[in-house]
């Protein structure tokens, strides 16, 4: 049961067959648009309100508005899949719901009625669904956000007036190279987040601030950025916008370490799924910390044998060599390990329907 009613507008210019067909041949990663979006205001005093499905365009501003000046916002990320049997499903949409309201808590925004965001999801899937891709490993990646559409510059006084967003993407593989090994740079200059700052929300701030730090990995000839604690710039947090995940020894003595969930990491719904699926195909898991040292020393001496990055954008991304200001390694061959691609065929599996689902995490839309 949803809380408001959706006021429903379809788009009298929708995609045709052919233009979709051809999107959908390559559609590379967050180019492209469907045809609808979901939009719902929010007032303080009167709650949400306005809920509606439109077409998807432009969104008259005030160039007052809160969000351009003081970049009062906030974002999820999940996808929507096309199983074998045609039946289309998003991958735990409570959790990302959840996870909105606690980024809503630490930003003074409002939060939004969990079954009102996931039924906001639906209606658009649903409406939009011959988008969801049928190619294998494509999605269409879902994008809720919440900004601040107050129209005044004070700082002192809280904005009032919000609007929630949900637009939808069809997505190819994130890199566009396929799943090979990233190498990462040890970002020593910048950092992403800080104890009692916005890191463990998703802000878009704390992207704005990761560009340079992204930047400057390019520059050194890498891929992906390695953010490092801000205090010390020693213990390992995540790679990019993915958390991070160590892999030790091989076979029956395999286990698996995460960076634990400090207050200055992103509580990814990925890392969650493996900490969970994990320790059911045999593989500890533990939550605790790792410094530059060790990772170094770990992979010198064979201790850590894989490495990889988890997100929902790429699911998971092998780490195959690692550089710093003074230093650089492999990590195991530097190719994507036996464990990370079996964790990952585990997931997508359970995505994709072709392997059962006992944790209950598939939500069936249509
Ligand atoms: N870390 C950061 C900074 C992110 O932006 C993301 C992706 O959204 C993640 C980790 C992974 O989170 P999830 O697995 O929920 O996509
Ligand atoms: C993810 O979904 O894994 C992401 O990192 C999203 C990113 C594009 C912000």
């Amino acid at each position: 049961m949803s809380t408001l009613d959706f006021d429903i507008t379809l788009s009298e210019r929708p995609a045709s067959a052919a233009e979709r067909a051809g999107i959908l041949a390559d559609p590379g990663w967050g180019r492209h648009f469907t045809d609808h979006m979901v939009t719902i205001r929010y007032a303080a005093g009167k709650g949400w309100y306005d809920a509606r499905l439109e077409p998807y365009g432009p969104i008259p501003m005030d160039p007052a508005s809160q969000v351009f000046h003081y970049s009062q916002e906030l974002f999820e990320g999940l996808k929507a899949y096309r199983q074998a049997d045609g039946t289309i499903v998003t991958f735990r949409p409570h959790a990302n719901a959840a996870r909105m309201n606690r980024s809503a808590q630490r930003m003074a925004m409002p939060e939004i009625p969990e079954q009102l965001f996931v039924d906001a999801l639906e209606l658009l899937v649903r409406t939009d669904r011959e988008w969801v891709p049928t190619q294998e490993g494509h999605s269409l990646y879902l994008r809720p956000f919440m900004f601040a559409t107050t129209r005044a510059l004070g700082v002192n006084q809280p904005a009032d007036e919000f609007l929630f967003v949900v637009i939808a993407s069809p997505s190819g593989n994130y890199y566009a190279r396929g799943i090979k090994p990233v190498s990462v740079w040890l970002s020593t200059d910048y950092t992403r987040a800080a104890p009692g700052g916005t890191g463990e929300a998703k802000t878009g701030g704390n992207y704005a601030a990761s560009f340079a730090g992204q930047a400057q990995a390019v520059e050194q000839g890498c891929d992906q950025v390695v953010w490092l604690d801000a205090a010390e710039r020693r213990w390992v947090e995540e790679v990019g916008s993915m958390n991070l995940i160590f892999v030790y020894g091989s076979g029956t003595t395999t286990r698996l370490l995460t960076p634990a969930l400090t207050g200055t990491l992103l509580p990814g719904i990925t890392r969650d799924s493996m900490l969970k699926l994990a320790p059911d195909l045999g593989i500890p898991v533990e939550e605790g910390r790792i410094s530059v040292d060790e990772w170094q020393s770990g992979c010198e001496s064979g201790e850590i044998t894989e490495v990889f990055g988890c997100g929902t954008a790429a699911v998971i991304s092998p780490v195959g060599h690692v550089k710093g200001a003074d230093r650089e390694w492999k990590i195991g061959d530097g190719g994507a390990g036996a464990v990370s691609m079996r964790l990952r065929e585990e997931l997508i599996g359970i995505q994709y329907g072709a392997r059962p689902d006992p944790y209950g995490w598939v939500h069936k839309i249509v």
